[in-house]
């Protein structure tokens, strides 16, 4: 296996559902069933929104500051990568009463038990607002040396970055990184406004940047990274299947694209099954691959 760096990976995104039913019953949360089988036969998803209405469901589960230990260190162990950017939501678990100290917690202490060197990227969502975003960071501060960066996820149409200038502003004035969701589902003008207006230094997705010639050279120019994620784009319809996946032409385009899992426990893969996938159904060729596995450690953020 050829070492690679994982760049868009949401934590919550790899609760697979063994774990759901193990926390459940843990925690004694009510589940519309404990059969595992038939949770997975739900991820039969249409579109982004019908993705996340089942992610922010099952995290119901996860309570304590071992909850979210026991997450993370299943990730690390499982992740086959030698280097982590971890995505979080912690609106997510604010909403349900969960405090940032239980999230940070337990997911610091997993990150600083594991082998693998790994580092957190506080992410906001993007359809909860702008002011309860920048609530969310000033009350992160305190924990500011548990991540390197913050970036903007969930429903993506209708939320566009430059509703978020102003906390992206202060995140940028605390020495944080930059990263935002763009160009998943939302146009080439969501990816312009993340690079201009947020300061992104990498954008997540980014599928539909190749729809806009002047986008896809500053991006080249620039060597601004994409974190692409085959399998999700596949699952939640952005492509109709992997072999009608832009990614060859993005490469071909010279833009520093890496290759993603996104959220494995709901799409059928991790980093490595994005590759053999791209490799088994795409032909990608070996050379191909290594580039993107090279390209994944040079758009890492050092930490
Ligand atoms: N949250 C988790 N996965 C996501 C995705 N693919 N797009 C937007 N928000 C997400
Ligand atoms: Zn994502």
């Amino acid at each position: 296996m050829r070492p690679k760096a994982e760049l868009h990976l949401h934590i919550e995104g790899t609760l697979e559902p063994e774990l759901v039913v193990e926390l459940a019953r843990r925690n004694g949360v009510e589940l519309p069933t404990f059969d595992v089988e038939a949770i997975r036969a739900r991820y039969d998803f249409v579109n982004l929104q019908s993705f996340l209405d089942i992610y922010y469901e099952n995290m119901a589960v996860l309570r304590t500051e071992q909850d979210f230990y026991d997450l993370a260190a299943a990730y690390l162990e499982r992740s086959g990568v030698q280097h982590a950017e971890i995505f979080f939501d912690p609106q997510a678990h604010l909403v349900r009463g969960v405090p940032l100290e239980v999230v940070f917690g337990g997911l610091s202490a997993a990150l600083k038990d594991s082998d693998v060197p790994a580092a957190l990227i506080m992410c906001f969502l993007r359809d909860r607002g702008a002011e309860e975003a920048e609530a969310v960071l000033r009350a992160a501060l305190p924990y500011r040396e548990h991540f390197i960066g913050v970036g903007l996820d969930s429903a993506e149409v209708g939320y566009p970055p430059s509703l978020f200038r102003r906390v992206f502003d202060i995140a940028a004035g605390e020495g944080l990184h930059r990263v935002a969701h763009a160009g998943e589902e939302g146009g080439p003008d969501y990816v312009w406004e993340a690079l201009d207006i947020l300061r992104v230094e990498r954008v997540d997705h980014g599928i539909r940047a190749m729809e806009d010639p002047a986008l896809v050279a500053r991006m080249r120019e620039e060597r601004i990274p994409l974190t692409v994620c085959p399998l999700s784009n596949v699952r939640l319809r952005a492509v109709p299947t992997l072999r009608d996946h832009i990614l060859p032409a993005m490469l071909d385009e010279g833009l520093l694209v890496t290759v993603n899992s996104d959220d494995p426990a709901y799409f059928g893969g991790y980093v490595e099954d994005n590759y053999r996938m791209l490799r088994d159904e795409l032909g990608m060729t070996e050379d191909q691959l290594d580039l993107l596995a090279r390209n994944s450690f040079e758009a890492r953020f050092d930490f």
